[in-house]
């Protein structure tokens, strides 16, 4: 990680907000206002697996009414990292300066975004925090505080890198930062798909900042955290701090 005070940083350009949905018609019109009233500015891509309760099309009535809003028609579910790698890369192609991360359910709130994107200004990522100093959860189980306390402390340890919140999805990238990261070789699909792109941030230098946020846990729909997902997130950082380890101890200094 560099030193960001030593850094100049270019003006931000236009926000957009990734929104990835999976049944998610309970909170669509809700997560989509609520955006729309914290940043006007901003504009909103939900980037939807064809969810069979209908989201997309809900997300169509929203995008027909306001030239803010967009939509990503994806054709079935594969995960929260292939759904956010074709929004950064509808992002990227249509011009847009900041790329956000956040979820639909109310879990990130809107009204903290602008906190995020004044942190920007002197980033090149900056992460939304649960577990820094001023950041906490709201109605979450004891289980799930463990394995996200858990699952952030093991990534950190193993992969060095210095962040508490790591596998955390409400974030704000410059265009430079992702472009400069190695999106294309991301294979992440489930939710370790942010603990890929934090440690790929830090290992290509760029000033990683972390804000505290209240994450509010859902009170509509489901959440889409399964076994697979967090066996995934087990072997992934796993392998890849096994293989940086034995990278380093072989003089190469870095995974292959
Ligand atoms: N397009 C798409 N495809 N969206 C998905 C998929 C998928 O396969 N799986 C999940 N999502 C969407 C959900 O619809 C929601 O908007 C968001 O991704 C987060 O899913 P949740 O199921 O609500 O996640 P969570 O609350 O259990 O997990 C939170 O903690 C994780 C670990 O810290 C989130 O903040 C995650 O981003 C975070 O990685
Ligand atoms: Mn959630």
């Amino acid at each position: 990680m560099n030193d960001g005070g030593q850094r100049r940083y270019g003006p931000l350009g236009t926000t957009l907000v990734i929104i990835p949905t999976y049944n998610e018609a309970e909170n669509i019109k809700l997560i989509v206002g609520r955006v729309r009233s914290a940043v006007p500015e901003a504009h909103v891509l939900v980037a939807d697996d064809n969810s069979p309760d209908g989201t997309g099309k809900l997300a169509d009535e929203l995008a027909a009414d306001d030239d803010h809003v967009h939509v990503l028609h994806r054709k079935g579910k594969e995960g929260l990292g292939a759904a956010y790698l074709a929004g950064f890369h509808w992002g990227l192609d249509n011009g847009y300066g900041v790329l956000v991360e956040m979820d639909a359910d109310g879990s990130h709130q809107p009204e903290e975004l602008p906190r995020l994107l004044t942190a920007l200004k002197g980033a090149d990522l900056v992460l939304g925090s649960r577990w820094v100093p001023g950041g906490r959860v709201v109605n979450w189980p004891k289980s799930r505080e463990i394995l996200s306390r858990g699952g952030s402390t093991y990534s950190r340890l193993l992969l060095d890198v210095p962040i508490r919140d790591v596998t955390g999805g409400f974030r704000a990238f410059r265009r430079e930062t992702l472009e400069g990261l190695g999106m294309d070789e991301v294979a992440s699909q489930g939710y370790c798909f942010q603990v890929d792109l934090a440690w790929r941030a830090v290992k290509a230098g760029f000033h990683v900042v972390e804000v505290p946020i209240t994450f509010v846990e859902r009170e509509l729909g489901d959440s889409k955290m399964s076994r697979d997902i967090v066996a995934e997130a087990l072997w992934r950082v796993t392998s890849w701090g096994v293989g940086s380890r034995v990278g380093k101890a072989l003089g190469r200094g870095e995974k292959s």
